[in-house]
């Protein structure tokens, strides 16, 4: 006979030693749920799974503090409060009623409710904002014998239904996890941080090889690198919403600072560098490494793209060129792609990953690539293009 089980061993290992487990979601940018599941991987957190755009796993306290605090491709963590079937608002309303509010919120909690709804009979997004809302302040106004003033630390409140089956989760991180902190200025058209992550994490770089973005505008591609390489934890100058929650004990983000803090490799060489057409651009970038701390181990410089080279074997170019969709004339940046083709075929014994909206891009390039992959940028469908050097890779490639 044949048992099926629904959960990991680490689970029901859990619930045997009588710790607090619960399913832990992970937003992740279409197209990049398997980088995520990657890094999870990489955090011990094995067996996780991607469904409608998340990476769901099962965690602890602990795990929400270290999944805040080191992934660098997630968009937030959740924690699931709740699941049922959700045909009526009747139901919305009874089940997030039914949840014990008062375990998790103060009287003085700000609440801000979202939705989300896909393939489902309930799709008025506002209404169920309501409806989820006023199910919260009446269970709580119950439990405290006292109205809310919701002066205090915001938590957010999502209600996702899809195929007429919600999931009701607390938002743990509050701001995006690509609010690293350190890119405070904008050079049109910026890559999410969270984005350049995965694409540096799809190149499996690394520290050892050369790196270089020969379009940096703002500075996030070379930065996230420097980040990677030296261990930079990409929550650690920033907070999180959950360290406001009266049920997560301090504890658990001094715990994963600590981690953090040991984890750096501050001393190791990296040779990365940035360079963009925009003297503006390459301050911008300057400015942010440093608002990163990263600023001494990234050349920044004003050059064009066409004219870079290098003699170094073994190198990393990742880049985000424009796409002449946002910026820029079309046959100027179909011209900038031949050109930018030719100058990669000069390169010793560099791989090249491009993301781009552009969809003849492979043609203008001059060479088909080894490898794409479908990504959004924002809500821009791109390609992640990638060549690999036609030299045979040797350790450490
Ligand atoms: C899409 S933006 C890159 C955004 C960048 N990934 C970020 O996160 O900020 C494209 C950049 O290419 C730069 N650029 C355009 N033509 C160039 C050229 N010929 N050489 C170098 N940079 C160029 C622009 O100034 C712009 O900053």
């Amino acid at each position: 006979m044949q048992f099926q089980f629904d959960y990991t061993i680490d689970f029901l290992l859990a619930v045997w030693l009588n710790l607090t487990m619960f399913t832990i979601q992970i937003p992740a940018t279409y197209g990049a749920e398997a980088v995520v599941k990657r890094e999870l991987d990489r955090l011990g957190y094995i067996g996780s799974r991607a469904i409608n755009g998340r990476v769901v796993f099962n965690g602890d306290y602990d795990a929400i503090a270290r999944t805040n605090m080191f992934l660098r491709s997630g968009e937030r963590v959740l924690m699931v409060l709740a699941q049922f079937n959700a045909q009526t608002f009747n139901q919305v309303y009874d089940n997030v009623y039914n949840i014990n509010w008062s375990d998790y919120l103060t009287v003085d909690c700000r609440i801000l409710t979202y939705a989300k709804s896909v393939n489902s009979q309930l799709f008025a997004i506002k209404s169920l904002c309501s409806i989820v809302k006023k199910a919260i302040v009446d269970k709580l106004t119950a439990q405290y014998h006292s109205a809310l003033n919701e002066s205090g630390a915001r938590a957010m409140i999502e209600i996702s239904i899809n195929n007429d089956y919600a999931t009701l989760t607390l938002d743990t991180s509050g701001d995006g996890l690509y609010k690293r902190g350190y890119r405070t200025l904008a050079y049109s058209a910026p890559l999410k941080e969270t984005l350049a992550a995965s694409l540096i994490d799809l190149s499996f770089y690394h520290p050892d090889k050369h790196f270089a973005d020969v379009f940096c505008g703002s500075g996030t591609l070379p930065i996230e690198v420097a980040l990677r390489a030296l261990n930079i934890a990409s929550g650690l100058n920033r907070q999180f919403d959950y360290c406001n929650f009266k049920f997560i004990d301090k504890q658990y983000y001094n715990n994963a600072l600590t981690e953090a803090k040991d984890r750096q490799n501050l001393d190791r060489k990296v040779c990365i560098s940035g360079y963009d057409i925009s003297q503006q651009a390459i301050s911008i970038s300057r400015y942010h490494a440093k608002n990163a701390g990263v600023d001494k181990y990234i050349h920044f410089q004003v050059a064009d793209a066409r004219s870079f080279s290098s003699h170094n074997s073994y190198g990393v170019l990742i880049s985000n060129p424009p796409y002449g969709q946002r910026l820029g004339n079309m046959a100027e940046v179909k011209r900038l792609y031949a050109d930018f083709g030719t100058m990669y075929r000069s390169l010793p014994n560099w791989n090249c990953y491009v993301l781009t909206s552009y969809e003849e891009f492979e043609r203008q390039f001059g060479r088909k690539a080894d490898k794409k992959r479908k990504l959004y940028n924002g809500n821009i469908a791109c390609t992640y293009y990638t060549y690999q050097s036609d030299k045979p890779a040797h350790k450490g490639q």
